[in-house]
């Protein structure tokens, strides 16, 4: 007669008898209790060393899966002679067949369900976890702390320093995720084994095309009309003379509802493509620019070699739609030199200049 305490009793022993269910089981009692802790702990906000998420979601999780994996295979599958199945057909046929015996079957079914319902919600919790942590900027810059430590530095001190590393680089979609899981392995190895470039090579040629991300954000149809820009220097007098260039830029426009496509961001109107061919890796011998319109009119501008340098043969030559990284390619690991580094910081105060401490004796 199959009663909760045989059933229970029964998968033990089952467990028991091989090897490679016991090692699952331990597997599974020794790290149920850190996740569950660790569920907690992080969802109050105690946790912020991405070394621990790394571990917990890296390598926990995956051997609490395999654990689970192996208790199944060592009693269901690797079955021997000498110890035959838990329960097998006859047990179940004789059980459904009586009605006085059905109520031990639903006891099983019952838990059965509840140890499933349990291992699914720990699972579950955790891969969510694990996904929003694979995401975070913890993740992606203070993990790999040595290789990204510029990048991370510039992004702090940027316009984006709150924008996740993942917006930009991956952005939404099944697709790129993947892609950026399977780049991701491909680097992590690159790191293992100290071969990756240094300093990271750009333009990255393998990033996502820029519209499909800057744009969840900025949307330069939208930008109209002119902006003053004013630069600010200081010179290397002893007064630190204050000069500053005052630029109209024509932010402009793309061509949306009704609006007149003008300006810089003319270049990014939907209605129009614009590419290049280029011949070298970074993109700056350029040979050939290709307007084409809506209604497949174009205009094509070649250098006076007529696009030969472009086709001599270079493995790192291609051609490109313009798209926003073709001009802002530094949005936010904004490395200045040291001059423009100096110059923001007696414009903010933060190094007084000459006139400076003596008209404003507060800063
Ligand atoms: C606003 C969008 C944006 C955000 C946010 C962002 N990046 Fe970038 N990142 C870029 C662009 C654009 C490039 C340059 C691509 C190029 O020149 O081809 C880049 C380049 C890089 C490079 C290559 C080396 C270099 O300096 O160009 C690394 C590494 C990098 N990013 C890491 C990060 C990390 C880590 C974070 C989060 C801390 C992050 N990025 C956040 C847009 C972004
Ligand atoms: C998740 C939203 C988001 C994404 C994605 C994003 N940005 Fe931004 N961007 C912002 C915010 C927020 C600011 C800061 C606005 C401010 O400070 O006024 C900003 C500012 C800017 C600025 C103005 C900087 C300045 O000095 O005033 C530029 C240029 C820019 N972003 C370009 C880009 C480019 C190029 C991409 C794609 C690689 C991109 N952004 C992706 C949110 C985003
Ligand atoms: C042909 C070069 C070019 C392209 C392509 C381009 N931009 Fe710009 N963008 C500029 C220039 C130049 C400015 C003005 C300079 C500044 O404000 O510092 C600017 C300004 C901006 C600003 C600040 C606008 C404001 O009013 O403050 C944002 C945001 C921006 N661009 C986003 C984008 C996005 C997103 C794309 C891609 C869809 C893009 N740009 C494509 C050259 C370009």
């Amino acid at each position: 007669m199959l009663t909760t305490k045989t059933i229970i009793k029964g998968f033990l022993k089952g467990i028991r008898q091989s090897t490679v269910a016991s090692i699952g089981a331990g597997l599974t009692v020794a790290i149920l209790p850190v996740l569950v802790v660790y569920a907690v702990i992080e969802s109050l906000g105690f946790v912020e060393s991405p070394h621990v998420g790394f571990v917990v979601y890296g390598v926990l999780t995956w051997a609490f899966i395999l654990g689970h994996v192996m208790v199944f295979i060592g009693l269901f599958v690797l079955r021997s002679k000498k110890y035959p199945p838990l329960f097998d057909q006859d047990d179940f046929k004789d059980h459904f067949a009586e009605s006085s015996r059905f109520n031990s079957v639903r006891k099983l079914i019952l838990f059965v369900a509840f140890v499933t319902f349990a291992n699914v919600m720990i699972i579950g919790v955790t891969a969510y976890n694990g996904y929003h942590y694979s995401e975070s900027v913890d993740f992606c810059a203070k993990l790999c702390h040595k290789v990204m430590m510029p990048e991370y530095t510039a992004y702090q001190n940027s316009p984006h320093s709150r924008v996740a590393c993942v917006e930009c680089h991956i952005g939404t979609g099944a697709k790129w995720f993947v892609k950026s899981k399977l780049t991701g392995t491909r680097q992590l190895l690159a790191v293992s084994l100290n071969t990756y470039a240094q300093p990271i090579a750009t333009p990255i040629h393998s990033l996502r095309p820029a519209r499909e991300t800057c744009e969840e954000c900025h949307r330069p149809e939208l930008f109209h009309g002119n902006k003053l820009k004013i630069f600010d220097k200081f010179l290397e007098d002893e007064e630190n003379t204050h000069v500053q260039t005052v630029l109209l830029v024509r932010v402009g426009t793309g061509e949306f509802q009704g609006r007149r496509a003008e300006g810089i961001h003319g270049t990014v109107n939907p209605k129009r493509t614009i590419s290049f061919k280029y011949s070298d890796f970074k993109r700056e011998i350029i040979s050939e620019v290709k307007l084409v319109r809506e209604d497949g009119s174009e205009d094509v501008y070649k250098t006076e070699e007529d696009g030969t340098v472009a086709d001599a043969g270079s493995h790192e030559g291609g051609s490109k739609i313009l798209d926003c990284l073709d001009c802002h390619n530094r949005p936010t690991h904004i490395y200045l030199s040291p001059e423009e580094a100096l110059d923001q910081k007696l414009m903010s105060g933060e190094i007084p200049h000459c006139r400076t401490s003596k008209d404003r004796p507060w800063t």
